[in-house]
């Protein structure tokens, strides 16, 4: 009887130790899996250094143009929103030349067509229609978006 207790016991530490090990498995599984959605899974452009530089700064000042063109739209001044739309975010030679130093060709196709919705930005600005310019302005920042979600430096 004695004996047939001590088997029973032993039978459930062993499963007992059996459901540890399970659950420290399923644990490591799980973090194994949140490593692998914490990956960085967008194109890299292989930036050097001082293009990486380049690349953020000219970045902060897109930002920095989306949030003037919002102030002057509340502000209703629409031409001078519509100015900074086409003189910062517009196809200028400057953008188009910044766009082409990269080694990637989807990348300056989406940097050229972004820079083109700027200029639709600016147009749809410039006819002071509200709708028409919040409309241009998602448009715009959708490339913001798919850019981001699909390259890295
Ligand atoms: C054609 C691609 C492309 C477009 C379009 C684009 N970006 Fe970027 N942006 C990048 C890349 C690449 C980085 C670097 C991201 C990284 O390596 O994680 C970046 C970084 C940034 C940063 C980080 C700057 C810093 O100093 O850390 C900001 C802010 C930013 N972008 C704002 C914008 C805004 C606002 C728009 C749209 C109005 C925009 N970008 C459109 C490619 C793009």
């Amino acid at each position: 009887m004695k004996r047939s207790l001590i088997a029973v016991a032993a039978f459930i530490g062993i499963v007992g130790l059996n459901v540890a090990f399970a659950a420290d498995e399923k644990m490591h599984h799980e973090s194994h899996h949140h490593d692998m959605s914490m990956m960085d899974t967008r194109t890299s452009l292989e930036l050097s250094a001082e293009m990486k530089q380049h690349q953020l700064s000219n970045m902060r000042e897109h930002v920095e143009a989306i949030r003037s063109i919002i102030g002057f739209m509340s502000e209703n001044k629409f031409e001078d929103a519509s100015k900074v739309a086409h003189t910062r975010l517009g196809l200028t030679p400057e953008m188009q030349k910044m766009c082409s130093m990269f080694n990637n060709e989807k990348f300056t196709a989406l940097g050229i067509a972004f820079h083109k919705s700027g200029d639709d930005l600016g147009d749809a600005l410039h006819t002071k229609d509200v709708n028409a310019s919040l409309h241009a302005l998602d448009k715009t920042m959708q490339y913001c978006v798919e850019c981001h979600a699909t390259f890295r430096q």
